[in-house]
């Protein structure tokens, strides 16, 4: 990506921002008129709607008189990027809370057993400790929880040797250890390599702070999930990163993959290895939708979960391969459904070096003890964590059955998806979308229309180096959320629909 690159979430645009600040400023203003109403117990349990920002940043930056902030806080390439998601989730849609706000089919929020995890939680609060309450056991989280992490992995992901507490650094989400990660194995200005489209917060989690660069290699829909992606495209952007005088030093692999919902087969995760291996690299595998793999009966031969640590390279592919460049990211926000605890790891059991490194940092990124005991317990509760993984996976197999057919009835094509909780969705003849601009103005459009989408198309115009008919745009797509997004279209009653959205 390059560096004062505007895009975040897919559609964004200073357009887009503009349509999110009036929004918010509209539901602002008009909640400073309205006449208080709700009496306080009912609204003391429901989210607290601050819409207080107002503005865009060049004005708050041109009209600041006060003391000078640094230039590091100043011209960070992914303000816009955070100040949109900072809007977007102030000004969420709630059925009781924020009726007007927008329905939010852009951001992995599983809430299809929200009431269960309440449940279950509610109980599991009883196994704090006196330890709870002070720094704890460890800088990062507890020791608790790095051994029920491992007992987690040992005994759903077949690691080729066990995965041991200490190979483990937790921190708040996924967003949080990579950016601690990439800050231990890149300088600022060094480059981290994936494939496009990829998930829109690795631009902001991979480089707000450690100043890396993140270098997409656009993959033809042909060529998406076989050795291809990484021999043909990675080498391709690997060389043109080099020629722009952008040194890579990771790859970042996204497995199931997010946007496409998809899990790996062997082969592919294999060259991904071989890659990072030729070329001396880090290899990250984000892992976050591990155990949120369902059964699509339209993909009958989709290959299960494998994670990058049951995997013996030197044994599959007769050739050396050095383990130290392997870390993967976890986090329970996905499979779990509980965003909202943050609460991540790396897991890197051959890099005891990088792992020392950390331990630099690792104290700021502290998980809060009541996320950490309530997590430990369920992983070590063996019937509720079957019960719940399985119940939530048959749930994600519905729901995206579901909203295939909503798409499919409604003249649009679905992907077909395996993983996690969203599905990318062709929606160019329906819209009567063109080319990648047409693509990017139709999420643009739906922000004022109440809903968000994704649009995968948005980075690859901003880069300006994929046209249509190349590359990702051989199947441009709108990245749309399975599971908040099947409750939100379903009871949207507000004016517009997605599709009402690309008539008006
Ligand atoms: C692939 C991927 N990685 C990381 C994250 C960030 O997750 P967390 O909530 O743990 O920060 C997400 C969230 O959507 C994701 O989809």
């Amino acid at each position: 990506m390059v560096a004062n690159d505007k895009t975040v979430n897919g559609a964004n645009t200073n357009e887009l921002s503009e349509n999110l600040a009036r929004t918010t400023l509209r539901d602002s203003e008009a909640a400073a008129a309205a006449p208080k109403t709700a009496a306080p117990s009912a609204s003391a349990s429901l989210p607290i709607r601050n819409t207080a920002v107002k503005g865009l940043f060049e004005d708050e930056q041109a009209a600041y008189k006060g003391c000078r902030l640094s230039k590091r806080a100043q011209d960070n390439p992914v303000q816009e990027i955070g100040e949109k998601l900072d809007l977007i989730i102030r000004n969420s849609y709630d059925k009781d809370t924020n009726p007007d706000g927008l329905i939010n089919l852009g951001i992995a929020e599983n809430t299809l057993l929200t009431q269960e995890y309440l449940d279950y939680f509610k109980g599991a609060i009883k196994h704090l400790q006196p330890y709870d309450l002070t720094y704890g056991t460890q800088s990062s989280g507890s020791r608790r929880l790095n051994e029920a992490i491992a007992k987690m992995w040992n005994e759903n992901f077949s690691p080729i040797e066990p995965v041991k507490p200490d190979d483990i650094v937790t921190g708040p989400g996924a967003s949080s250890v990579l950016d601690q990660l990439i800050a231990a194995l890149l300088d600022p200005g060094q480059g981290v390599l994936l494939a496009g489209p990829h998930y829109n917060g690795f631009d902001v989690n991979m480089v707000a702070r450690s100043g890396a660069k993140i270098r997409p290699a656009p993959i033809p829909l042909e060529d998406v999930f076989t050795p291809r992606e990484v021999d043909i495209h990675l080498e391709k952007e690997l060389q043109t990163a080099k020629e722009e005088g952008v040194e890579i030093r990771a790859v970042m692999l996204c497995s199931p993959h997010n946007p496409y919902g998809r899990t790996y087969d062997k082969e592919t995760l294999l060259a991904y290895a071989s890659f990072c291996e030729r070329h001396d690299l880090h290899l990250i595998s984000d892992e976050i939708y591990a155990l949120s793999v369902f059964d699509n009966p339209n993909l009958p031969d989709a290959p299960p979960f494998i994670s990058m640590l049951s995997l013996d390279f030197e044994k599959e592919t007769g050739k050396p391969f050095d383990k130290s460049r392997l870390h993967i990211v976890y986090s329970f926000s996905k499979d779990f459904g509980i965003n909202g605890f943050r609460l991540g790891a790396v897991i890197s059991p051959h890099n005891r070096f990088m792992l020392r490194c950390m331990m630099a940092s690792v104290f700021l990124m502290k998980v809060s003890s009541p996320a950490d005991c309530l997590v430990s317990a369920l992983l070590n509760d063996d019937e509720a964590f079957k019960r719940l993984i399985g119940e939530n996976q048959r749930r994600l197999a519905d729901s995206a059955a579901f909203m295939r057919r909503w798409f499919e009835e409604r003249g649009m094509k679905p992907m077909q998806s395996n993983a996690g909780h969203f599905m990318m969705v062709d929606v160019r003849e329906r819209l009567n979308i063109k080319s990648f601009e047409d693509e990017k103005d139709i999420a643009i459009k739906c922000v004022p229309c109440g809903v968000l989408v994704v649009s995968t198309a948005a980075k690859w115009v901003e880069r300006g180096d994929v046209d249509l008919g190349e590359g990702v745009g051989t199947d441009t797509g709108v990245r749309i959320e399975v599971v908040p997004g099947s409750e939100g279209v379903a009871e949207w009653s507000g004016p517009l629909s997605l599709i009402d959205c690309s008539e008006s």
